[in-house]
Protein backbone atom coordinates (compact mmCIF):
# COMPACT_ATOMS: atom_id res chain seq x y z
CA UNK A 1 0.00 0.00 0.00
CA UNK A 2 1.28 3.36 -0.97
CA UNK A 3 1.57 5.09 2.56
CA UNK A 4 0.20 9.31 1.94
CA UNK A 5 0.90 11.83 3.39
CA UNK A 6 -2.16 12.82 5.29
CA UNK A 7 -0.54 16.60 6.02
CA UNK A 8 -0.42 17.62 2.31
CA UNK A 9 -3.31 19.05 0.23
CA UNK A 10 -4.73 17.03 -2.42
CA UNK A 11 -1.89 14.16 -1.03
CA UNK A 12 -3.12 11.60 -2.64
CA UNK A 13 -1.29 13.05 -6.13
CA UNK A 14 1.91 13.86 -4.20
CA UNK A 15 5.42 11.49 -4.17
CA UNK A 16 7.29 13.88 -2.26
CA UNK A 17 6.73 16.24 0.91
CA UNK A 18 6.27 20.43 -0.15
CA UNK A 19 9.59 21.42 0.69
CA UNK A 20 9.71 23.11 4.16
CA UNK A 21 10.31 26.75 2.50
CA UNK A 22 8.30 26.68 -0.05
CA UNK A 23 5.40 25.77 1.88
CA UNK A 24 5.81 29.14 4.18
CA UNK A 25 6.36 30.53 1.32
CA UNK A 26 3.27 29.53 -0.77
CA UNK A 27 1.25 30.05 2.74
CA UNK A 28 -1.57 32.89 2.90
CA UNK A 29 -2.77 31.96 6.40
CA UNK A 30 -0.71 34.44 8.46
CA UNK A 31 -2.75 37.18 6.73
CA UNK A 32 -5.88 35.51 4.69
CA UNK A 33 -6.76 34.40 8.67
CA UNK A 34 -8.53 37.78 9.12
CA UNK A 35 -11.14 36.82 6.85
CA UNK A 36 -12.22 33.72 9.40
CA UNK A 37 -15.46 34.46 10.04
CA UNK A 38 -16.69 35.75 6.26
CA UNK A 39 -15.37 31.98 5.84
CA UNK A 40 -17.77 30.57 8.49
CA UNK A 41 -20.36 32.44 7.24
CA UNK A 42 -19.84 31.13 3.70
CA UNK A 43 -19.78 27.61 4.58
CA UNK A 44 -22.61 27.93 6.61
CA UNK A 45 -24.51 29.11 3.94
CA UNK A 46 -22.94 26.55 2.05
CA UNK A 47 -24.25 23.73 4.36
CA UNK A 48 -27.77 24.51 4.41
CA UNK A 49 -27.66 24.77 0.76
CA UNK A 50 -26.12 21.41 0.24
CA UNK A 51 -28.63 19.79 3.21
CA UNK A 52 -31.60 21.18 0.72
CA UNK A 53 -30.57 19.41 -2.25
CA UNK A 54 -30.13 16.56 0.30
CA UNK A 55 -26.38 15.96 -0.11
CA UNK A 56 -25.53 16.03 3.41
CA UNK A 57 -28.46 14.74 5.88
CA UNK A 58 -29.98 16.83 8.79
CA UNK A 59 -27.19 15.24 11.22
CA UNK A 60 -24.40 15.83 9.25
CA UNK A 61 -25.58 19.34 9.15
CA UNK A 62 -26.21 20.00 12.38
CA UNK A 63 -23.09 18.40 13.23
CA UNK A 64 -21.26 21.22 10.76
CA UNK A 65 -23.82 23.87 12.06
CA UNK A 66 -21.98 23.11 15.74
CA UNK A 67 -18.73 22.25 14.85
CA UNK A 68 -18.13 25.89 12.77
CA UNK A 69 -19.84 27.54 15.48
CA UNK A 70 -17.44 26.22 18.17
CA UNK A 71 -14.45 27.01 15.60
CA UNK A 72 -15.90 30.60 15.42
CA UNK A 73 -15.61 30.82 19.33
CA UNK A 74 -11.91 29.22 19.47
CA UNK A 75 -10.90 31.70 17.21
CA UNK A 76 -12.64 34.79 19.12
CA UNK A 77 -10.75 33.65 21.95
CA UNK A 78 -7.70 33.20 20.65
CA UNK A 79 -7.45 29.16 20.97
CA UNK A 80 -7.43 28.31 17.53
CA UNK A 81 -3.94 26.95 16.06
CA UNK A 82 -3.54 28.01 12.67
CA UNK A 83 -1.09 26.08 11.22
CA UNK A 84 1.27 26.72 7.66
CA UNK A 85 1.02 23.32 7.17
CA UNK A 86 -3.06 23.83 6.00
CA UNK A 87 -1.93 26.86 3.80
CA UNK A 88 -4.32 29.13 4.09
CA UNK A 89 -7.62 29.96 6.33
CA UNK A 90 -10.07 28.12 4.01
CA UNK A 91 -7.98 24.59 4.76
CA UNK A 92 -7.51 25.44 8.38
CA UNK A 93 -10.51 25.54 9.27
CA UNK A 94 -11.80 22.78 7.19
CA UNK A 95 -9.37 20.51 8.71
CA UNK A 96 -10.33 21.91 12.25
CA UNK A 97 -13.91 20.89 11.32
CA UNK A 98 -13.18 17.34 10.43
CA UNK A 99 -11.11 16.73 13.68
CA UNK A 100 -14.24 18.26 15.49
CA UNK A 101 -16.74 16.23 14.01
CA UNK A 102 -15.31 13.48 11.75
CA UNK A 103 -16.75 12.45 8.47
CA UNK A 104 -19.80 15.29 7.97
CA UNK A 105 -16.70 17.56 7.88
CA UNK A 106 -15.31 16.05 4.80
CA UNK A 107 -18.47 16.42 3.15
CA UNK A 108 -18.90 19.93 3.65
CA UNK A 109 -16.29 21.06 0.28
CA UNK A 110 -19.06 19.21 -1.68
CA UNK A 111 -19.58 21.28 -4.60
CA UNK A 112 -16.81 23.85 -3.79
CA UNK A 113 -13.40 25.14 -4.61
CA UNK A 114 -11.45 27.41 -2.70
CA UNK A 115 -11.64 29.61 -5.86
CA UNK A 116 -14.93 30.56 -5.30
CA UNK A 117 -15.06 30.12 -1.80
CA UNK A 118 -12.08 33.25 -1.01
CA UNK A 119 -13.64 35.06 -4.07
CA UNK A 120 -16.95 35.28 -1.90
CA UNK A 121 -15.01 35.66 1.53
CA UNK A 122 -13.17 38.48 -0.21
CA UNK A 123 -16.36 40.19 -1.03
CA UNK A 124 -18.14 39.42 2.31
CA UNK A 125 -15.11 40.78 4.17
CA UNK A 126 -15.33 44.42 1.65
CA UNK A 127 -19.01 44.57 2.07
CA UNK A 128 -18.70 44.69 6.12
CA UNK A 129 -15.56 47.08 6.05
CA UNK A 130 -17.20 49.75 3.69
CA UNK A 131 -19.65 50.02 6.27
CA UNK A 132 -17.01 50.55 9.03
CA UNK A 133 -15.54 53.20 6.18
CA UNK A 134 -19.17 54.59 5.61
CA UNK A 135 -19.53 55.23 9.47
CA UNK A 136 -16.09 57.12 10.02
CA UNK A 137 -16.92 59.35 6.69
CA UNK A 138 -20.06 60.27 8.34
CA UNK A 139 -18.41 60.70 11.52
CA UNK A 140 -16.16 63.15 9.68
CA UNK A 141 -18.44 65.02 7.53
CA UNK A 142 -20.62 65.76 11.03
CA UNK A 143 -17.88 67.07 12.22
CA UNK A 144 -17.07 69.46 9.55
CA UNK A 145 -20.56 70.43 9.19
CA UNK A 146 -20.74 71.24 13.13
CA UNK A 147 -17.10 73.52 13.27
CA UNK A 148 -18.72 74.94 9.55
CA UNK A 149 -21.73 76.49 11.22
CA UNK A 150 -20.09 78.02 13.96
CA UNK A 151 -17.16 79.62 11.34
CA UNK A 152 -20.16 80.24 8.49
CA UNK A 153 -19.08 84.07 9.12
CA UNK A 154 -15.62 83.79 9.47
CA UNK A 155 -13.48 85.45 6.95
CA UNK A 156 -10.73 84.40 5.68
CA UNK A 157 -8.75 84.72 2.12
CA UNK A 158 -9.34 81.86 -0.44
CA UNK A 159 -6.86 81.30 -2.37
CA UNK A 160 -5.66 80.43 -6.13
CA UNK A 161 -1.55 79.58 -6.48
CA UNK A 162 -1.88 79.67 -3.07
CA UNK A 163 -1.98 83.02 -3.40
CA UNK A 164 -4.10 85.64 -1.49
CA UNK A 165 -7.15 85.37 -4.49
CA UNK A 166 -10.50 86.70 -2.73
CA UNK A 167 -12.43 86.50 0.69
CA UNK A 168 -14.36 83.64 1.52
CA UNK A 169 -15.58 82.45 4.93
CA UNK A 170 -13.66 79.34 6.50
CA UNK A 171 -17.11 77.81 7.00
CA UNK A 172 -17.36 77.61 2.70
CA UNK A 173 -13.85 76.17 2.78
CA UNK A 174 -15.34 73.42 5.41
CA UNK A 175 -18.16 72.74 3.21
CA UNK A 176 -15.74 72.08 0.06
CA UNK A 177 -14.25 69.77 1.76
CA UNK A 178 -17.53 68.10 3.04
CA UNK A 179 -18.38 68.04 -0.49
CA UNK A 180 -14.97 65.85 -1.64
CA UNK A 181 -16.29 63.28 1.53
CA UNK A 182 -19.78 63.39 -0.25
CA UNK A 183 -18.52 61.96 -3.59
CA UNK A 184 -16.56 59.20 -1.24
CA UNK A 185 -19.43 57.66 -0.01
CA UNK A 186 -21.13 57.79 -3.28
CA UNK A 187 -18.07 55.80 -4.79
CA UNK A 188 -17.79 53.49 -1.81
CA UNK A 189 -21.96 52.95 -2.29
CA UNK A 190 -21.68 52.50 -6.40
CA UNK A 191 -18.39 49.78 -5.74
CA UNK A 192 -20.63 48.05 -3.27
CA UNK A 193 -23.40 47.00 -5.67
CA UNK A 194 -20.48 45.34 -8.02
CA UNK A 195 -18.82 43.86 -4.61
CA UNK A 196 -22.35 42.14 -3.62
CA UNK A 197 -22.18 39.42 -6.15
CA UNK A 198 -22.09 35.74 -5.39
CA UNK A 199 -19.49 33.73 -6.67
CA UNK A 200 -20.19 30.59 -4.74
CA UNK A 201 -21.28 27.84 -7.13
CA UNK A 202 -18.55 28.75 -9.70
CA UNK A 203 -16.40 25.75 -7.71
CA UNK A 204 -12.77 25.89 -9.48
CA UNK A 205 -13.81 27.54 -12.56
CA UNK A 206 -16.61 25.52 -14.35
CA UNK A 207 -19.04 24.86 -12.10
CA UNK A 208 -20.08 21.63 -10.51
CA UNK A 209 -22.47 18.80 -11.41
CA UNK A 210 -23.81 18.74 -8.22
CA UNK A 211 -27.81 20.24 -8.02
CA UNK A 212 -26.54 23.36 -6.32
CA UNK A 213 -29.15 25.87 -5.37
CA UNK A 214 -27.17 29.28 -5.79
CA UNK A 215 -29.81 31.40 -5.20
CA UNK A 216 -30.42 30.08 -2.02
CA UNK A 217 -26.79 30.69 -0.89
CA UNK A 218 -26.98 33.99 -2.20
CA UNK A 219 -30.19 34.94 -0.24
CA UNK A 220 -28.75 32.88 2.96
CA UNK A 221 -25.71 35.44 2.31
CA UNK A 222 -27.37 39.02 1.57
CA UNK A 223 -25.41 39.05 -1.92
CA UNK A 224 -27.68 40.74 -4.43
CA UNK A 225 -27.76 38.03 -6.76
CA UNK A 226 -25.10 34.85 -8.02
CA UNK A 227 -22.82 35.82 -10.19
CA UNK A 228 -23.11 35.14 -14.30
CA UNK A 229 -20.23 33.44 -15.57
CA UNK A 230 -17.88 30.70 -13.09
CA UNK A 231 -14.69 31.49 -15.39
CA UNK A 232 -15.54 35.20 -14.44
CA UNK A 233 -16.80 34.70 -10.81
CA UNK A 234 -13.09 32.81 -9.50
CA UNK A 235 -11.03 35.30 -11.46
CA UNK A 236 -12.63 38.63 -11.13
CA UNK A 237 -10.70 40.99 -8.57
CA UNK A 238 -12.37 44.11 -10.31
CA UNK A 239 -14.41 44.84 -7.25
CA UNK A 240 -11.36 45.46 -5.18
CA UNK A 241 -9.51 47.48 -7.14
CA UNK A 242 -12.63 49.76 -7.47
CA UNK A 243 -12.96 49.55 -3.70
CA UNK A 244 -8.85 50.51 -3.62
CA UNK A 245 -9.59 53.08 -6.20
CA UNK A 246 -11.83 54.68 -4.44
CA UNK A 247 -9.87 54.30 -0.96
CA UNK A 248 -7.10 56.21 -2.91
CA UNK A 249 -9.60 59.06 -3.37
CA UNK A 250 -10.26 59.30 0.37
CA UNK A 251 -7.07 59.23 1.35
CA UNK A 252 -5.97 61.67 -1.27
CA UNK A 253 -8.76 63.95 -0.41
CA UNK A 254 -7.50 63.54 3.70
CA UNK A 255 -3.82 64.64 2.21
CA UNK A 256 -5.37 68.26 0.91
CA UNK A 257 -7.18 69.10 3.89
CA UNK A 258 -3.87 67.66 5.75
CA UNK A 259 -1.71 69.68 3.47
CA UNK A 260 -4.35 72.43 4.91
CA UNK A 261 -4.19 71.97 8.05
CA UNK A 262 -0.61 72.04 8.31
CA UNK A 263 0.01 74.98 6.71
CA UNK A 264 -2.23 76.52 8.75
CA UNK A 265 -1.17 76.08 11.67
CA UNK A 266 2.46 77.17 10.91
CA UNK A 267 3.63 80.22 12.37
CA UNK A 268 3.91 82.43 8.63
CA UNK A 269 -0.21 81.25 8.70
CA UNK A 270 -1.23 81.04 11.88
CA UNK A 271 -4.88 80.61 11.09
CA UNK A 272 -5.96 77.54 13.26
CA UNK A 273 -4.85 76.51 16.74
CA UNK A 274 -4.61 72.52 16.09
CA UNK A 275 -5.43 70.59 19.68
CA UNK A 276 -2.75 69.18 22.04
CA UNK A 277 -3.85 65.72 21.95
CA UNK A 278 -3.33 65.71 18.27
CA UNK A 279 0.34 67.25 18.01
CA UNK A 280 3.60 65.97 19.18
CA UNK A 281 6.72 67.86 21.06
CA UNK A 282 10.17 67.82 19.12
CA UNK A 283 12.89 66.30 21.25
CA UNK A 284 15.28 68.70 21.17
CA UNK A 285 13.44 71.77 20.31
CA UNK A 286 11.76 73.09 23.35
CA UNK A 287 9.69 75.78 21.25
CA UNK A 288 7.90 72.81 19.17
CA UNK A 289 4.54 71.54 18.34
CA UNK A 290 3.69 69.67 15.62
CA UNK A 291 0.97 68.75 13.55
CA UNK A 292 1.84 65.04 13.13
CA UNK A 293 -1.55 63.63 12.87
CA UNK A 294 -2.14 65.51 9.47
CA UNK A 295 1.41 64.80 8.31
CA UNK A 296 0.82 61.12 9.28
CA UNK A 297 -2.32 61.01 6.95
CA UNK A 298 -0.56 62.94 4.44
CA UNK A 299 2.32 60.62 4.46
CA UNK A 300 -0.29 57.39 4.57
CA UNK A 301 -2.02 58.37 1.52
CA UNK A 302 0.61 57.40 -0.69
CA UNK A 303 0.70 53.82 0.52
CA UNK A 304 -2.87 53.18 -0.42
CA UNK A 305 -2.18 54.41 -3.60
CA UNK A 306 0.73 52.13 -3.51
CA UNK A 307 -2.00 49.65 -2.77
CA UNK A 308 -3.89 50.64 -6.29
CA UNK A 309 -0.69 50.06 -8.27
CA UNK A 310 -0.37 46.36 -6.54
CA UNK A 311 -3.69 45.45 -7.62
CA UNK A 312 -3.93 46.56 -11.32
CA UNK A 313 -0.29 45.39 -11.97
CA UNK A 314 -1.30 42.26 -10.29
CA UNK A 315 -4.24 41.66 -12.67
CA UNK A 316 -2.76 42.19 -16.07
CA UNK A 317 -2.76 39.99 -18.12
CA UNK A 318 -3.63 37.33 -16.11
CA UNK A 319 -5.34 34.53 -18.00
CA UNK A 320 -8.39 32.92 -17.13
CA UNK A 321 -9.39 31.70 -14.31
CA UNK A 322 -8.00 31.61 -11.20
CA UNK A 323 -4.74 32.19 -10.76
CA UNK A 324 -2.50 31.76 -7.38
CA UNK A 325 -1.45 35.36 -8.30
CA UNK A 326 -4.59 36.28 -6.92
CA UNK A 327 -3.10 35.32 -3.65
CA UNK A 328 -1.56 38.80 -3.73
CA UNK A 329 -4.24 40.35 -3.43
CA UNK A 330 -5.53 40.22 0.50
CA UNK A 331 -2.26 41.73 2.09
CA UNK A 332 -2.53 45.43 -0.26
CA UNK A 333 -6.71 44.77 0.55
CA UNK A 334 -6.20 44.58 4.30
CA UNK A 335 -3.36 47.51 4.39
CA UNK A 336 -6.17 49.34 2.23
CA UNK A 337 -8.55 49.13 4.80
CA UNK A 338 -6.56 49.40 7.87
CA UNK A 339 -5.21 52.99 6.60
CA UNK A 340 -8.37 54.55 5.60
CA UNK A 341 -10.41 53.50 9.14
CA UNK A 342 -7.51 54.82 10.76
CA UNK A 343 -7.53 57.94 8.98
CA UNK A 344 -10.50 58.44 9.13
CA UNK A 345 -11.22 58.39 12.60
CA UNK A 346 -8.17 60.36 13.67
CA UNK A 347 -9.63 62.64 11.74
CA UNK A 348 -12.94 62.76 12.92
CA UNK A 349 -11.87 62.46 16.73
CA UNK A 350 -9.71 66.06 15.59
CA UNK A 351 -11.77 68.09 13.69
CA UNK A 352 -14.15 69.20 16.71
CA UNK A 353 -10.84 70.73 18.64
CA UNK A 354 -9.78 72.47 15.72
CA UNK A 355 -9.42 76.38 16.48
CA UNK A 356 -9.92 78.87 14.23
CA UNK A 357 -7.78 81.96 14.89
CA UNK A 358 -10.12 84.69 13.10
CA UNK A 359 -8.25 87.75 13.87
CA UNK A 360 -5.42 86.02 11.45
CA UNK A 361 -7.55 84.63 8.87
CA UNK A 362 -8.93 88.69 8.77
CA UNK A 363 -5.78 90.63 8.64
CA UNK A 364 -4.67 87.68 5.85
CA UNK A 365 -7.86 88.40 3.71
CA UNK A 366 -7.01 92.02 4.07
CA UNK A 367 -3.84 91.39 2.53
CA UNK A 368 -3.14 90.75 -1.08
CA UNK A 369 -6.15 92.94 -3.08
CA UNK A 370 -8.55 90.41 -2.36
CA UNK A 371 -11.29 92.43 -3.32
CA UNK A 372 -9.99 93.47 -6.09
CA UNK A 373 -12.92 91.52 -8.66
CA UNK A 374 -15.41 93.29 -6.20
CA UNK A 375 -14.12 96.22 -7.61
CA UNK A 376 -14.33 95.42 -10.94
CA UNK A 377 -17.88 93.69 -10.76
CA UNK A 378 -18.58 97.25 -9.55
CA UNK A 379 -17.21 99.36 -12.55
CA UNK A 380 -19.15 96.60 -14.80
CA UNK A 381 -22.50 97.23 -13.02
CA UNK A 382 -22.10 101.12 -13.47
CA UNK A 383 -21.97 100.23 -17.00
CA UNK A 384 -17.97 99.39 -17.62
CA UNK A 385 -17.06 96.71 -19.78
CA UNK A 386 -15.53 93.77 -17.43
CA UNK A 387 -11.74 94.03 -19.57
CA UNK A 388 -12.01 98.12 -19.34
CA UNK A 389 -12.70 97.06 -15.46
CA UNK A 390 -10.24 95.16 -15.76
CA UNK A 391 -7.28 97.38 -16.35
CA UNK A 392 -9.01 100.06 -13.91
CA UNK A 393 -8.43 98.19 -10.97
CA UNK A 394 -4.92 96.65 -12.00
CA UNK A 395 -4.21 100.60 -11.67
CA UNK A 396 -5.47 101.19 -8.56
CA UNK A 397 -3.84 98.13 -7.35
CA UNK A 398 -0.60 99.33 -8.22
CA UNK A 399 -0.89 102.23 -6.73
CA UNK A 400 -2.06 100.82 -3.39
CA UNK A 401 1.39 98.30 -3.51
CA UNK A 402 3.35 101.79 -4.42
CA UNK A 403 1.76 103.23 -0.97
CA UNK A 404 1.29 100.16 0.81
CA UNK A 405 -2.40 100.74 1.22
CA UNK A 406 -5.10 98.13 0.55
CA UNK A 407 -8.00 99.47 -1.82
CA UNK A 408 -10.42 99.83 1.09
CA UNK A 409 -7.93 102.68 2.29
CA UNK A 410 -7.37 104.55 -0.59
CA UNK A 411 -9.51 107.80 -0.68
CA UNK A 412 -12.49 108.75 -2.74
CA UNK A 413 -10.59 111.25 -4.96
CA UNK A 414 -7.68 108.77 -5.73
CA UNK A 415 -10.62 106.33 -7.04
CA UNK A 416 -11.88 108.25 -9.07
CA UNK A 417 -8.71 109.33 -10.54
CA UNK A 418 -9.15 105.74 -12.33
CA UNK A 419 -12.95 106.17 -13.22
CA UNK A 420 -15.37 108.86 -12.52
CA UNK A 421 -18.09 105.78 -12.43
CA UNK A 422 -17.04 105.30 -8.76
CA UNK A 423 -18.54 106.98 -5.87
CA UNK A 424 -18.84 106.61 -2.22
CA UNK A 425 -20.84 102.93 -2.58
CA UNK A 426 -17.85 101.88 -3.65
CA UNK A 427 -16.81 101.06 0.07
CA UNK A 428 -19.10 98.49 0.34
CA UNK A 429 -18.08 96.51 -1.98
CA UNK A 430 -14.35 96.98 -0.89
CA UNK A 431 -14.90 95.42 2.71
CA UNK A 432 -14.22 91.89 3.19
CA UNK A 433 -18.03 91.58 4.74
CA UNK A 434 -19.20 93.03 1.66
CA UNK A 435 -17.58 90.90 -0.64
CA UNK A 436 -18.04 87.91 0.80
CA UNK A 437 -22.15 88.93 1.79
CA UNK A 438 -22.24 89.57 -2.12
CA UNK A 439 -22.17 86.07 -3.49
CA UNK A 440 -25.38 84.23 -2.52
CA UNK A 441 -26.15 81.96 -5.31
CA UNK A 442 -25.94 78.54 -5.04
CA UNK A 443 -22.60 77.57 -4.06
CA UNK A 444 -21.24 80.83 -2.89
CA UNK A 445 -19.47 82.10 -0.27
CA UNK A 446 -21.94 84.00 1.55
CA UNK A 447 -22.31 83.39 5.29
CA UNK A 448 -26.17 82.70 4.60
CA UNK A 449 -25.58 80.66 1.69
CA UNK A 450 -23.33 78.45 3.68
CA UNK A 451 -25.75 78.27 6.35
CA UNK A 452 -27.97 76.85 4.05
CA UNK A 453 -25.87 74.56 2.58
CA UNK A 454 -24.78 73.02 6.04
CA UNK A 455 -28.75 72.56 6.54
CA UNK A 456 -29.22 71.00 3.42
CA UNK A 457 -26.10 68.80 3.98
CA UNK A 458 -27.82 68.05 7.53
CA UNK A 459 -30.67 66.78 5.96
CA UNK A 460 -29.07 64.42 3.45
CA UNK A 461 -27.01 63.01 5.96
CA UNK A 462 -29.40 62.09 8.09
CA UNK A 463 -31.80 60.13 5.52
N1 LIG B 1 -5.22 31.08 -0.46
C1 LIG B 1 -5.75 31.13 -1.77
C2 LIG B 1 -5.94 32.57 -2.23
O1 LIG B 1 -5.93 33.41 -1.41
C3 LIG B 1 -7.05 30.42 -1.84
C4 LIG B 1 -7.37 29.84 -3.15
C5 LIG B 1 -6.38 28.79 -3.50
N2 LIG B 1 -6.78 28.02 -4.63
C6 LIG B 1 -5.92 27.25 -5.24
N3 LIG B 1 -6.38 26.59 -6.24
N4 LIG B 1 -4.67 27.14 -4.90
O2 LIG B 1 -6.10 32.88 -3.39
Amino acid sequence: MTSINTDKLSSARFAQATDAFVEIFTASVDFDQRMATQDIQGSLAHAKMLLSIHILTENEYQDIVNGLEKIQLEIEQGKFIWSIQQEDVHMNIEARLTELIGVAGKKLHTGRSRNDQVATDIRLYLRQEITVIQQQLKRLQIALLNLAEQEAATIMPGFTHLQVAQPITFGHHLMAWFEMLSRDKERLEDCLKRINIMPLGAAALAGTSYPIDRQMTSDLLGFTRPSNNSLDSVSDRDFAIEFTAAASLIMLHLSRFSEELVLWSSAQFDFIEMPDAFCTGSSIMPQKKNPDVPELVRGKSGRVTGHLMSLLMLMKSQPLAYNKDNQEDKEPLFDTVDTVVNSLRAFADMMPHIQAKKDNMYRAAQQGFATATDLADYLVRKGMAFRDAHEVVGLAVRLGLDTKRDLSELSLSELQKFSPKISDDVFDVLSLEGSVAARQHIGGTAPETVKVAIKTARQILNT
